[in-house]
Protein backbone atom coordinates (compact mmCIF):
# COMPACT_ATOMS: atom_id res chain seq x y z
CA UNK A 1 0.00 0.00 0.00
CA UNK A 2 1.24 3.79 -0.48
CA UNK A 3 2.24 5.42 2.69
CA UNK A 4 3.21 9.43 1.05
CA UNK A 5 3.44 7.90 -2.41
CA UNK A 6 5.88 5.70 -1.50
CA UNK A 7 4.68 1.76 -2.14
CA UNK A 8 4.97 -0.04 1.54
CA UNK A 9 4.71 -3.30 3.40
CA UNK A 10 4.80 -4.15 7.11
CA UNK A 11 7.88 -6.43 6.33
CA UNK A 12 10.40 -7.22 3.91
CA UNK A 13 13.90 -8.37 3.67
CA UNK A 14 16.75 -6.16 3.32
CA UNK A 15 18.51 -5.85 0.02
CA UNK A 16 21.40 -8.51 1.29
CA UNK A 17 18.65 -10.84 2.28
CA UNK A 18 19.76 -11.22 5.79
CA UNK A 19 17.79 -8.74 7.71
CA UNK A 20 14.15 -8.94 8.66
CA UNK A 21 12.75 -4.98 7.95
CA UNK A 22 9.70 -4.61 9.84
CA UNK A 23 7.60 -1.08 10.38
CA UNK A 24 7.17 -0.29 14.40
CA UNK A 25 3.77 -0.78 14.45
CA UNK A 26 4.12 0.44 18.66
CA UNK A 27 4.87 3.97 17.42
CA UNK A 28 2.18 4.82 14.41
CA UNK A 29 0.44 6.78 13.69
CA UNK A 30 2.98 9.52 15.57
CA UNK A 31 6.18 8.31 14.30
CA UNK A 32 6.91 6.04 11.05
CA UNK A 33 10.39 3.73 12.48
CA UNK A 34 11.56 1.07 10.64
CA UNK A 35 13.15 -1.68 12.69
CA UNK A 36 15.92 -4.22 11.95
CA UNK A 37 15.44 -7.89 12.93
CA UNK A 38 18.49 -9.85 12.74
CA UNK A 39 17.91 -13.20 14.69
CA UNK A 40 15.18 -15.45 16.04
CA UNK A 41 15.67 -13.51 19.47
CA UNK A 42 14.72 -10.34 17.87
CA UNK A 43 11.99 -12.08 15.32
CA UNK A 44 10.83 -13.02 18.97
CA UNK A 45 10.00 -10.22 20.77
CA UNK A 46 8.82 -7.92 17.90
CA UNK A 47 5.50 -10.63 17.99
CA UNK A 48 5.58 -10.45 22.00
CA UNK A 49 6.38 -6.90 22.28
CA UNK A 50 3.70 -5.64 19.21
CA UNK A 51 6.07 -4.25 16.65
CA UNK A 52 4.29 -6.56 14.29
CA UNK A 53 0.68 -7.80 15.34
CA UNK A 54 -2.35 -9.08 13.42
CA UNK A 55 -2.73 -12.72 12.74
CA UNK A 56 -1.53 -13.10 9.19
CA UNK A 57 1.79 -10.63 9.58
CA UNK A 58 2.34 -12.78 12.81
CA UNK A 59 2.38 -15.56 10.64
CA UNK A 60 4.30 -14.13 7.92
CA UNK A 61 7.17 -12.53 10.52
CA UNK A 62 7.53 -16.73 11.62
CA UNK A 63 7.64 -18.00 8.83
CA UNK A 64 11.19 -15.14 7.78
CA UNK A 65 11.96 -16.12 11.35
CA UNK A 66 11.87 -19.57 10.23
CA UNK A 67 14.64 -18.18 7.91
CA UNK A 68 16.63 -16.35 10.12
CA UNK A 69 16.59 -19.88 12.43
CA UNK A 70 18.06 -21.71 9.35
CA UNK A 71 20.52 -18.98 8.31
CA UNK A 72 22.08 -18.22 11.88
CA UNK A 73 21.99 -22.39 12.37
CA UNK A 74 24.07 -22.81 9.60
CA UNK A 75 27.63 -23.77 11.79
CA UNK A 76 26.05 -25.71 13.90
CA UNK A 77 27.29 -29.36 13.70
CA UNK A 78 23.49 -30.75 14.70
CA UNK A 79 21.66 -28.07 12.58
CA UNK A 80 18.45 -30.29 12.65
CA UNK A 81 18.00 -29.79 16.61
CA UNK A 82 19.36 -26.73 16.66
CA UNK A 83 17.30 -25.61 13.84
CA UNK A 84 13.91 -27.12 15.94
CA UNK A 85 13.99 -25.85 18.95
CA UNK A 86 14.53 -22.15 17.38
CA UNK A 87 11.40 -22.59 15.18
CA UNK A 88 8.94 -24.30 18.40
CA UNK A 89 10.38 -21.18 20.69
CA UNK A 90 9.12 -18.82 17.91
CA UNK A 91 5.83 -20.75 17.91
CA UNK A 92 5.48 -19.99 21.37
CA UNK A 93 5.56 -15.83 21.30
CA UNK A 94 2.30 -15.20 21.04
CA UNK A 95 -0.51 -18.13 21.68
CA UNK A 96 -3.99 -16.71 20.15
CA UNK A 97 -3.74 -16.48 16.22
CA UNK A 98 -2.91 -19.64 14.78
CA UNK A 99 -0.64 -18.64 11.32
CA UNK A 100 1.94 -18.22 14.03
CA UNK A 101 2.19 -22.03 14.11
CA UNK A 102 0.81 -22.75 10.21
CA UNK A 103 3.59 -20.17 8.94
CA UNK A 104 5.95 -21.95 11.06
CA UNK A 105 5.15 -25.53 10.59
CA UNK A 106 5.02 -25.11 6.86
CA UNK A 107 8.31 -23.46 6.20
CA UNK A 108 9.68 -25.73 8.76
CA UNK A 109 8.77 -28.69 7.23
CA UNK A 110 9.89 -27.67 3.75
CA UNK A 111 13.35 -26.85 5.01
CA UNK A 112 14.13 -30.12 7.04
CA UNK A 113 13.69 -31.26 3.48
CA UNK A 114 17.36 -30.80 1.67
CA UNK A 115 20.08 -32.39 3.23
CA UNK A 116 22.95 -29.40 2.24
CA UNK A 117 22.98 -26.35 4.84
CA UNK A 118 22.46 -23.37 1.73
CA UNK A 119 19.61 -25.72 0.36
CA UNK A 120 18.00 -25.58 3.82
CA UNK A 121 18.46 -21.61 4.08
CA UNK A 122 17.45 -21.11 0.33
CA UNK A 123 14.16 -23.15 0.80
CA UNK A 124 13.04 -20.97 4.39
CA UNK A 125 14.16 -17.57 2.43
CA UNK A 126 11.70 -19.07 -0.60
CA UNK A 127 8.80 -20.12 1.44
CA UNK A 128 8.78 -17.50 3.42
CA UNK A 129 8.84 -15.20 0.41
CA UNK A 130 6.03 -17.32 -0.99
CA UNK A 131 3.51 -17.35 2.52
CA UNK A 132 4.14 -13.66 2.07
CA UNK A 133 3.12 -13.50 -1.50
CA UNK A 134 0.21 -16.23 -1.51
CA UNK A 135 -1.31 -13.90 1.65
CA UNK A 136 -1.15 -11.03 -0.11
CA UNK A 137 -3.16 -12.65 -2.99
CA UNK A 138 -5.76 -13.87 -0.86
CA UNK A 139 -6.36 -9.95 0.51
CA UNK A 140 -6.90 -9.28 -2.30
CA UNK A 141 -9.59 -12.07 -3.25
CA UNK A 142 -11.01 -11.39 0.28
CA UNK A 143 -11.45 -7.68 -1.13
CA UNK A 144 -13.21 -9.12 -4.49
CA UNK A 145 -15.72 -10.97 -2.74
CA UNK A 146 -16.43 -8.52 0.03
CA UNK A 147 -16.80 -5.64 -2.57
CA UNK A 148 -20.16 -7.70 -3.41
CA UNK A 149 -21.92 -7.39 0.18
CA UNK A 150 -21.25 -3.90 0.24
CA UNK A 151 -22.26 -3.67 -3.40
CA UNK A 152 -25.80 -4.92 -2.60
CA UNK A 153 -26.34 -2.86 0.26
CA UNK A 154 -25.31 0.28 -1.82
CA UNK A 155 -27.88 -0.61 -4.19
CA UNK A 156 -30.55 -0.81 -1.36
CA UNK A 157 -29.74 2.34 -0.01
CA UNK A 158 -29.80 3.78 -3.66
CA UNK A 159 -26.04 5.48 -3.64
CA UNK A 160 -26.61 6.56 -0.43
CA UNK A 161 -23.39 5.86 2.22
CA UNK A 162 -23.23 2.61 3.43
CA UNK A 163 -21.69 2.84 6.74
CA UNK A 164 -19.33 0.20 7.63
CA UNK A 165 -18.41 -1.04 11.69
CA UNK A 166 -15.12 -2.49 11.92
CA UNK A 167 -13.02 -3.41 15.03
CA UNK A 168 -9.39 -3.43 15.93
CA UNK A 169 -6.73 -3.10 12.55
CA UNK A 170 -7.48 -5.90 10.47
CA UNK A 171 -5.75 -3.40 7.81
CA UNK A 172 -2.35 -3.99 5.22
CA UNK A 173 -1.24 -3.56 8.76
CA UNK A 174 -1.88 -6.46 10.07
CA UNK A 175 -1.84 -8.42 6.44
CA UNK A 176 0.78 -7.90 4.25
CA UNK A 177 -1.32 -5.86 1.67
CA UNK A 178 -4.86 -4.62 1.59
CA UNK A 179 -5.99 -6.32 4.85
CA UNK A 180 -8.63 -8.90 5.43
CA UNK A 181 -11.50 -6.48 7.29
CA UNK A 182 -10.35 -3.45 5.53
CA UNK A 183 -9.75 -5.25 1.85
CA UNK A 184 -13.89 -4.98 0.93
CA UNK A 185 -13.57 -1.13 1.65
CA UNK A 186 -10.29 -0.55 -0.09
CA UNK A 187 -12.16 -2.45 -3.38
CA UNK A 188 -15.38 -0.21 -2.62
CA UNK A 189 -13.74 3.43 -2.48
CA UNK A 190 -11.66 1.96 -6.19
CA UNK A 191 -14.54 1.21 -7.35
CA UNK A 192 -16.50 4.91 -6.20
CA UNK A 193 -19.03 3.27 -3.78
CA UNK A 194 -19.82 6.08 -1.52
CA UNK A 195 -18.69 4.24 2.04
CA UNK A 196 -17.93 5.40 5.76
CA UNK A 197 -16.52 3.47 8.10
CA UNK A 198 -16.84 3.88 11.80
CA UNK A 199 -13.62 2.65 13.80
CA UNK A 200 -13.57 1.06 17.21
CA UNK A 201 -10.81 2.70 19.16
CA UNK A 202 -9.87 -0.75 20.59
CA UNK A 203 -8.84 -0.35 23.94
CA UNK A 204 -6.50 -1.23 25.32
CA UNK A 205 -3.45 -0.29 22.65
CA UNK A 206 -5.80 1.22 20.42
CA UNK A 207 -5.23 -0.84 17.00
CA UNK A 208 -8.36 1.19 15.65
CA UNK A 209 -7.99 4.26 16.84
CA UNK A 210 -4.22 4.31 15.95
CA UNK A 211 -3.48 1.86 12.70
CA UNK A 212 -7.01 1.89 11.26
CA UNK A 213 -7.81 5.32 11.36
CA UNK A 214 -4.24 5.78 9.96
CA UNK A 215 -4.20 3.40 7.07
CA UNK A 216 -7.90 4.44 5.89
CA UNK A 217 -7.17 8.34 6.38
CA UNK A 218 -4.08 7.85 4.12
CA UNK A 219 -6.14 6.26 1.64
CA UNK A 220 -8.46 8.76 1.63
CA UNK A 221 -11.61 6.93 3.36
CA UNK A 222 -14.21 8.50 5.35
CA UNK A 223 -14.03 7.39 8.73
CA UNK A 224 -14.64 8.10 12.38
CA UNK A 225 -12.85 6.55 15.43
CA UNK A 226 -15.51 5.85 17.98
CA UNK A 227 -15.31 4.31 21.49
CA UNK A 228 -15.43 0.72 22.12
CA UNK A 229 -18.93 0.28 23.66
CA UNK A 230 -20.25 3.14 20.91
CA UNK A 231 -21.51 0.44 18.29
CA UNK A 232 -24.46 -1.08 19.58
CA UNK A 233 -25.89 2.78 20.19
CA UNK A 234 -25.18 3.47 16.44
CA UNK A 235 -26.81 0.11 15.36
CA UNK A 236 -30.11 0.86 17.11
CA UNK A 237 -30.44 4.24 14.58
CA UNK A 238 -29.67 2.38 11.72
CA UNK A 239 -26.53 4.37 11.20
CA UNK A 240 -24.50 1.01 10.87
CA UNK A 241 -25.46 -0.86 7.75
CA UNK A 242 -22.79 -3.71 7.88
CA UNK A 243 -20.06 -4.99 10.16
CA UNK A 244 -16.79 -6.38 8.92
CA UNK A 245 -14.09 -7.70 11.26
CA UNK A 246 -10.80 -10.11 11.21
CA UNK A 247 -9.52 -13.11 13.09
CA UNK A 248 -6.95 -14.60 15.22
CA UNK A 249 -8.21 -17.92 14.70
CA UNK A 250 -11.30 -19.36 13.90
CA UNK A 251 -12.23 -23.05 14.22
CA UNK A 252 -13.00 -24.78 10.89
CA UNK A 253 -17.07 -25.14 13.18
CA UNK A 254 -17.22 -21.27 12.74
CA UNK A 255 -15.99 -20.23 16.05
CA UNK A 256 -14.08 -16.60 15.88
CA UNK A 257 -11.50 -15.65 17.98
CA UNK A 258 -10.82 -11.84 17.67
CA UNK A 259 -9.39 -8.58 19.37
CA UNK A 260 -11.69 -8.44 22.53
CA UNK A 261 -14.78 -6.61 22.68
CA UNK A 262 -15.77 -8.42 19.23
CA UNK A 263 -18.53 -10.47 20.69
CA UNK A 264 -19.86 -7.52 21.75
CA UNK A 265 -20.42 -6.37 18.41
CA UNK A 266 -21.75 -9.39 17.28
CA UNK A 267 -24.17 -9.63 19.73
CA UNK A 268 -25.37 -6.39 19.29
CA UNK A 269 -25.21 -6.72 15.26
CA UNK A 270 -27.59 -9.74 15.75
CA UNK A 271 -30.05 -7.65 17.79
CA UNK A 272 -29.93 -5.36 15.57
CA UNK A 273 -30.48 -7.68 12.55
CA UNK A 274 -27.25 -6.44 10.96
CA UNK A 275 -24.70 -8.68 8.84
CA UNK A 276 -21.78 -9.53 10.89
CA UNK A 277 -19.18 -10.93 8.60
CA UNK A 278 -15.79 -12.07 9.54
CA UNK A 279 -12.86 -11.75 6.61
CA UNK A 280 -9.81 -14.03 6.95
CA UNK A 281 -7.62 -16.19 4.44
CA UNK A 282 -7.49 -19.80 5.04
CA UNK A 283 -4.63 -20.01 7.40
CA UNK A 284 -6.57 -18.45 9.96
CA UNK A 285 -8.41 -21.31 9.80
CA UNK A 286 -8.01 -23.80 12.79
CA UNK A 287 -8.84 -27.29 11.11
CA UNK A 288 -8.35 -29.14 14.64
CA UNK A 289 -10.63 -27.57 16.77
CA UNK A 290 -14.30 -27.82 16.97
CA UNK A 291 -15.26 -25.53 19.94
CA UNK A 292 -13.78 -22.00 20.07
CA UNK A 293 -14.63 -21.19 23.61
CA UNK A 294 -13.27 -24.20 25.08
CA UNK A 295 -10.17 -24.26 22.94
CA UNK A 296 -9.08 -21.30 21.56
CA UNK A 297 -6.10 -19.92 23.73
CA UNK A 298 -6.46 -16.69 24.62
CA UNK A 299 -3.72 -14.66 25.59
CA UNK A 300 -3.35 -11.92 28.83
CA UNK A 301 -1.00 -9.48 28.48
CA UNK A 302 0.65 -7.01 30.96
CA UNK A 303 -2.04 -5.51 33.04
CA UNK A 304 0.16 -2.13 32.07
CA UNK A 305 -0.96 -2.23 28.94
CA UNK A 306 -4.68 -1.04 30.46
CA UNK A 307 -3.18 0.53 33.79
CA UNK A 308 -1.67 3.18 31.02
CA UNK A 309 -2.31 5.07 28.23
CA UNK A 310 0.06 6.19 24.68
CA UNK A 311 -0.52 9.32 23.02
CA UNK A 312 1.30 12.38 21.71
CA UNK A 313 2.59 15.05 23.78
CA UNK A 314 4.67 18.08 23.38
CA UNK A 315 5.83 16.33 20.54
CA UNK A 316 6.57 12.99 22.26
CA UNK A 317 5.02 9.95 22.78
CA UNK A 318 4.50 9.27 26.23
CA UNK A 319 2.56 6.74 28.22
CA UNK A 320 0.41 8.12 31.10
CA UNK A 321 -1.27 6.10 34.24
CA UNK A 322 -4.87 6.49 34.02
CA UNK A 323 -5.83 4.33 36.98
CA UNK A 324 -5.40 4.68 40.65
CA UNK A 325 -1.58 3.69 41.55
CA UNK A 326 -2.80 0.28 42.91
CA UNK A 327 -5.40 -0.53 41.19
CA UNK A 328 -4.63 -4.32 39.96
CA UNK A 329 -6.12 -4.76 35.87
CA UNK A 330 -7.02 -8.02 34.01
CA UNK A 331 -5.61 -8.08 30.20
CA UNK A 332 -7.54 -10.85 28.42
CA UNK A 333 -6.96 -9.93 24.82
CA UNK A 334 -9.41 -11.54 22.70
CA UNK A 335 -12.63 -13.17 23.24
CA UNK A 336 -14.74 -16.18 21.00
CA UNK A 337 -17.94 -15.09 18.79
CA UNK A 338 -19.62 -18.44 18.51
CA UNK A 339 -20.56 -19.47 15.09
CA UNK A 340 -24.36 -18.56 15.19
CA UNK A 341 -23.18 -14.88 15.59
CA UNK A 342 -21.68 -14.89 12.67
CA UNK A 343 -23.51 -14.17 9.19
CA UNK A 344 -21.13 -15.00 7.06
CA UNK A 345 -16.61 -15.65 6.46
CA UNK A 346 -15.33 -13.97 3.86
CA UNK A 347 -12.35 -15.86 2.11
CA UNK A 348 -9.73 -15.93 -0.78
CA UNK A 349 -12.64 -18.63 -2.34
CA UNK A 350 -15.73 -16.66 -1.21
CA UNK A 351 -18.37 -16.05 1.26
CA UNK A 352 -19.70 -18.81 3.44
CA UNK A 353 -21.82 -19.84 5.94
CA UNK A 354 -19.60 -20.01 9.63
CA UNK A 355 -20.34 -23.99 10.05
CA UNK A 356 -18.59 -26.73 8.94
CA UNK A 357 -20.56 -27.95 6.00
CA UNK A 358 -19.51 -24.67 3.93
CA UNK A 359 -16.11 -24.35 4.97
CA UNK A 360 -15.43 -27.70 4.45
CA UNK A 361 -16.51 -27.51 1.07
CA UNK A 362 -14.46 -24.24 0.34
CA UNK A 363 -11.52 -25.82 1.55
CA UNK A 364 -11.47 -29.48 1.29
CA UNK A 365 -7.73 -30.29 1.29
CA UNK A 366 -7.53 -28.53 4.67
CA UNK A 367 -10.36 -30.27 5.96
CA UNK A 368 -10.09 -34.40 5.37
CA UNK A 369 -8.79 -35.13 8.47
CA UNK A 370 -10.72 -33.29 10.78
CA UNK A 371 -14.09 -34.41 9.70
O1 LIG B 1 -3.38 -8.07 19.32
P1 LIG B 1 -3.40 -7.86 17.82
O2 LIG B 1 -3.26 -6.44 17.43
O3 LIG B 1 -2.40 -8.77 17.13
O4 LIG B 1 -4.83 -8.32 17.39
C1 LIG B 1 -5.19 -8.25 16.03
C2 LIG B 1 -6.59 -8.60 15.77
O5 LIG B 1 -7.34 -8.94 16.65
C3 LIG B 1 -7.03 -8.59 14.34
O6 LIG B 1 -8.37 -8.27 14.23
C4 LIG B 1 -6.82 -9.99 13.74
O7 LIG B 1 -5.50 -10.43 13.95
C5 LIG B 1 -7.10 -10.01 12.29
S1 LIG B 1 -5.81 -9.20 11.39
C6 LIG B 1 -6.14 -9.36 9.75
Amino acid sequence: MKVDGKNIRPIWLNENKKIVNVIDQRLLPHKFIVTDLKNVDDIIMAIKEMFVRGAPLIGVTGAFGVYLAALNSSDEKNFNDVFVSLCEKIKAARPTAVNLAWAVDRVMSKVLKPSDISGKINTAKNEAELIAEEESLNCKKIGEYGLTLIEKISREKKGKTVNILTHCNAGWLACIEYGTATAPMYAAFDKGIDIHVWVDETRPLNQGARLTAWELGKYGIKHTVITDNAGGHLMQHNLIDLVIVGTDRSTFTGDVANKIGTYLKALAAKDNNIGFYVALPSSTFDFTLTDGIKQIPIEERDPDEIRYVQGLCDGKIKNVLITPVDSPAANYAFDVTPARLVTGFITERGICGACKEDVTALFPERTKYSL
